[in-house]
C-alpha cells in the first residue's frame, strides 16, 4: 500500500466522525485532540476486525490526518510501522519487525503467569527493536489499549519501556444517569443535575443528538467506564415506558455508545406489570406477573441484543416494590433476575432502603442502620445475577460517613458500591471538590479490620465475579459537560478507579490534567500542573472544613440541598439529625447507649467506633453525641475544632481562587473565566457555610472562639 491509498483510507474513516474537540458545542474534555497528538504522528498498524475495532482504526485515523502520521488496516501490508495494535488472533503479518513486537507481547504474556489470559477487556503492551505492540484477545481491548497509549504519549514508545499487562479489576464499571424523559416538577430534566439539561432526553422526548452521546461514549470508554444506565432511577409513568413503547429510544442510544464498549441499562419500575402490562398486582411470586417481565425482557433483547440489564429502585422514597405483596428484597429481584437470566442481563437492585417518614421525635429508629437491617439477612437468597447496590454510607452520599456495614456483612452476594460523582452534598458542581481521595478511603477501607480484605476486594470479588463501581453521574448538555470544568475531573478519576480501584488518585489526577492540558499546548505546563494539583488535591478535605463538622452530616438547606441550613433536616421526616443542644451535638449510634449501628460493623470497627476515645476524629459526631468540651485526638475539643476548621476553610478557598488567578492567559479562556466566576461562589458560599456553622454553634455552647475572631 502506497501514501495515496492510506490517504485514502483516512478519508473514508471520516465520514462518521464524531463531533470532537473542534466542533463549538462541546468542550473536549480530556480528549482534546492535542492528547493525541504524539500517537497521530506516529505509522500505526491495526490489525483485526470487529466494530469496536473499526472504533480504533477511526481514532486512529483522525489522528494521524492531524499529525502527520498514517494508519493502516489490513492483514498483508507489509509496512514500516511504529505501532501495532493487534488481536492475537488475527493471523501472521509478513513485516518481521512487526512479528517480532507481537511476539514480545506473548512472551512477555507467558511471563506474567496466569495462563497468558487478557480477557474480553484486557490487553498487554510490549516492545521489540522500534516497534510498540499492543495486543488483546478481543477488540474492547484494543480500544482501552488504544486509550492508553494515548495517556502514555510519548513513553508508549520508549525502547526502555518493560512489557506491562492491563485488565480491569472489576467487570462492570457503571454510571448510573438520574435524567428524567419528562421535566419533574421538582427535581426537573436531571435529578440532581448540575450541568444544565439532559444529554438524552428532552421535555418528554429523546434529545436526538446522538452525536454528542456518542462523544459521550468515547469520554467514558477513555476512562474505562463499560456500562450506563439511562434514567432516573425514581422512575415515573414516562420513563416507565421506555420499557415497552419507547423501547426504540433506548435502542437508539444503545447504538450509538455500541462503538465503545458501552452496555445500556434501564430503570425500571416495580409496579411495570400493573402500570404497562394491565395486570391486577407486581406480586414477585404471581405467574402471570412472572411471566410478564419474561416476555418484555424478552422483547427488549430482540431489540438490544447486548442491552446491560434492569437498575431497581424498590421501596424506597415512595418507589413501589416487594413489600406491597408480603414480599422481601430477595423475591423482588430474583423475579427480574430470571427473565434476564437467559439473555446474560444483571439486575441492580439499590440496596438504599429505610423510612421516609420518620418522627423526629422517635430515638429508637436510625436512619444508617436501615440497609443492613433490611439486607443483611437475605445473604445467599440472591440469584447470581442480581448485584446489590449499596451507597458507600449507611445515610447518604455525605461529604464525611462511614463505610456502609453491609458491604462486609453479605458475603453469599455481589455487591456494587454506589458512589456519588454528580456532587449533591459536595457543592453541586459549583465548588471544586475533587473526590477521588475520598472514594479511595471508601475503596481502601477494610472493614474486618487492617491488613484485612478491603472494599476493592469485596466488589472486585473472585475472579472479578463481584457487583463491581457504580455512580451517579455529573453530566449534562453543559458547554463543559459538568458544569465546573474541573469537575471533569471527578467523572474520569470515577472511571479509573473502577478499572484499578487500588489507583492512587493523585497520579490520576495527574492524568486528567496531563490530558485536558497537554503540555506541548500549554504555555508554562509545570505551573498549570502544580497550580491544579495545589487546588484540587485537598479539596474535598478543605470542602469537609467549612461544611458539617466530624462526620455530623447535612445541615444543608432542604430540598435543594445546597448551602448551609444547620437546623434544615432537624425536625423533618427524613431522619438525618444532628441533635445539637446547649451541651453538646451528635448522634448516638453506640451499642451501649444508642441505636446500635456500631453493632453491625464487624468486631475490630464495631469496637472502634462503639466508643468517643477510640472513634476516629472524622467521624465522632456520627456515632457519638459528645460535649462541646470532648477533646479530640488532636488535642483541640469540638468547639474549637468547629470554629478552626470553618476558619481555615475559607482561607483554603480564598487561597484557591488567589491560585487560580495565576493561570490568567495560560488556558482555555472559556474554561479560566468558568471556573474563575465559580470559585467567586465557593469563597461567598463557603464563607456562609462558615458563619452559619460558627454562629450556631457559639449560640448554642456559649463558648467563645479562644482566638478571637469574628462570631455573630
Ligand atoms: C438522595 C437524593 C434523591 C435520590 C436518592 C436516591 O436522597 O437526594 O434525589 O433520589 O438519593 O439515591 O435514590
Amino acid at each position: 500500500m502506497n501514501a495515496e491509498e492510506s490517504v485514502e483510507l483516512e478519508q473514508l474513516m471520516f465520514v462518521e466522525e464524531p463531533m470532537d474537540g473542534d466542533d463549538p458545542r462541546v468542550h473536549p474534555a480530556w480528549l482534546p485532540p492535542e492528547a493525541f497528538r504524539s500517537l497521530g504522528a506516529r505509522r500505526v498498524l491495526l490489525h483485526g476486525e470487529g466494530l469496536l475495532v473499526d472504533t480504533v482504526l477511526n481514532e486512529v485515523s483522525r489522528a494521524c490526518a492531524r499529525y502527520g502520521g498514517r494508519v493502516w488496516h489490513s492483514p498483508s501490508w507489509d509496512v514500516d510501522v511504529d505501532l501495532v495494535l493487534a488481536l492475537r488472533d488475527a493471523g501472521e503479518l509478513p513485516n518481521p519487525s512487526v512479528e517480532a513486537a507481537r511476539a514480545a507481547g506473548e512472551a512477555a504474556l507467558v511471563e506474567l503467569g496466569d495462563g497468558g489470559t487478557l480477557g474480553d477487556e484486557g490487553f498487554v503492551l510490549a516492545r521489540a527493536g522500534d516497534v510498540t505492540a499492543v495486543l488483546a484477545d478481543a477488540p474492547a481491548g484494543l480500544l482501552y489499549g488504544l486509550f492508553h497509549v494515548v495517556r502514555l504519549c510519548a513513553a508508549a514508545f520508549d525502547p526502555a519501556r518493560p512489557p506491562e499487562r492491563h485488565r480491569p479489576a472489576l467487570r462492570r464499571r457503571m454510571l448510573n444517569h438520574w435524567d428524567n424523559v419528562a421535566v419533574h416538577p421538582v427535581m426537573g430534566q436531571v435529578e440532581r443535575g448540575y450541568a444544565g439539561g439532559s444529554i438524552f432526553w428532552q421535555d418528554g422526548r429523546p434529545r436526538g443528538d446522538l452525536a454528542r452521546v456518542r462523544e459521550y461514549g468515547r469520554l467514558l470508554a477513555s476512562c474505562g467506564v463499560n456500562a450506563i444506565s439511562v434514567n432516573n432511577v425514581n422512575v415515573a409513568r414516562t420513563e416507565a415506558l421506555l420499557l415497552t413503547e419507547r423501547l426504540g429510544d433506548v435502542a437508539e442510544i444503545a447504538d450509538a455508545l455500541r462503538p465503545y464498549g458501552i452496555r445500556v441499562h434501564l430503570s425500571v419500575s416495580f409496579a411495570a406489570p400493573v402500570l404497562l402490562g394491565g395486570l391486577p398486582t407486581a406480586d414477585p411470586l404471581d405467574e402471570a406477573v412472572r411471566a410478564w417481565w419474561a416476555a418484555t425482557t424478552r422483547r427488549v433483547y430482540d431489540r438490544i441484543p447486548d442491552f446491560g440489564g434492569y437498575l431497581v429502585k424498590a421501596d424506597s422514597e415512595g418507589q413501589p416494590g416487594p413489600f406491597t405483596y408480603g414480599r422481601d428484597h430477595a423475591d423482588g429481584a430474583n423475579l427480574l433476575a430470571e427473565a434476564l437470566a437467559p439473555h446474560g442481563g444483571v439486575v441492580h437492585w439499590r440496596a438504599f432502603v429505610y423510612n421516609h417518614h420518620q418522627d423526629w421525635r422517635d430515638r429508637s429508629t436510625d436512619r444508617a442502620r436501615a440497609a443492613y437491617d433490611h439486607f443483611a439477612p437475605l445473604d445467599g437468597r440472591f440469584r447470581t445475577n442480581v448485584v446489590v447496590q449499596v451507597k458507600f454510607g449507611p445515610v447518604d452520599f455525605q461529604t464525611r460517613e462511614p463505610v456502609s456495614p453491609v458491604l462486609a456483612a453479605m458475603p453469599a452476594t455481589r455487591l456494587a458500591v454506589e458512589l456519588q460523582v454528580t456532587q449533591e452534598y459536595t457543592g453541586q458542581q459549583r465548588h471544586v471538590c475533587h473526590l477521588g481521595p475520598w472514594w479511595s478511603e471508601v475503596l481502601g477501607f477494610a472493614p474486618w479490620g487492617p491488613g484485612g480484605r478491603t472494599i476493592a476486594d469485596v466488589v472486585t470479588g473472585e475472579s472479578a465475579a463481584g457487583g463491581g463501581m457504580v455512580a451517579v453521574a455529573n453530566v449534562g448538555d453543559d458547554l463543559f459537560w459538568t458544569g465546573h470544568p474541573l469537575a471533569q475531573a471527578n467523572l474520569y478519576t470515577f472511571g479509573r478507579l473502577a478499572w484499578d480501584p487500588r489507583q492512587d488518585p493523585t497520579a490520576i489526577l495527574d492524568e486528567w490534567i496531563t490530558l485536558t492540558f497537554p503540555p506541548s499546548a500549554t504555555a508554562d505546563a509545570d505551573l498549570v500542573r502544580r497550580t491544579l494539583h495545589e487546588i484540587m488535591d485537598d479539596s474535598w478535605r478543605t470542602y469537609e472544613r467549612y461544611t458539617a463538622p466530624l462526620g455530623v452530616g447535612f445541615m444543608v438547606n432542604p430540598g435543594d440541598h445546597y448551602g448551609p441550613g444547620v437546623d434544615g433536616y432537624e425536625y423533618t421526616r427524613w431522619g438525618t439529625y444532628h441533635f445539637a443542644d446547649r451541651d453538646g451535638v451528635g448522634v448516638d449510634r453506640s451499642r451501649a447507649s444508642g441505636t446500635g449501628f456500631a453493632g453491625q460493623y464487624p468486631p475490630y470497627w464495631a469496637q472502634v467506633y462503639e466508643s468517643p476515645e477510640t472513634c476516629p476524629d472524622e467521624l465522632l459526631l456520627f456515632f457519638h453525641h459528645v460535649p462541646y468540651g470532648h477533646v479530640l485526638h488532636s488535642g483541640s475539643t469540638v468547639i474549637q475544632h468547629i470554629y478552626d476548621t470553618h476558619f481555615a476553610g475559607v482561607e483554603e478557598v480564598t487561597a484557591m481562587r488567589r491560585k487560580w488567578q495565576t493561570l490568567t492567559g495560560m488556558i482555555d479562556p472559556s474554561v479560566y473565566e468558568r471556573v474563575a466566576e465559580r470559585l467567586d461562589e465557593q469563597v461567598r458560599c463557603a464563607t456562609e457555610w462558615r458563619d452559619q456553622i460558627n454562629t450556631y454553634f457559639f449560640r448554642k455552647s456559649g463558648v467563645p472562639d479562644e482566638r478571637g475572631r469574628d462570631i455573630y
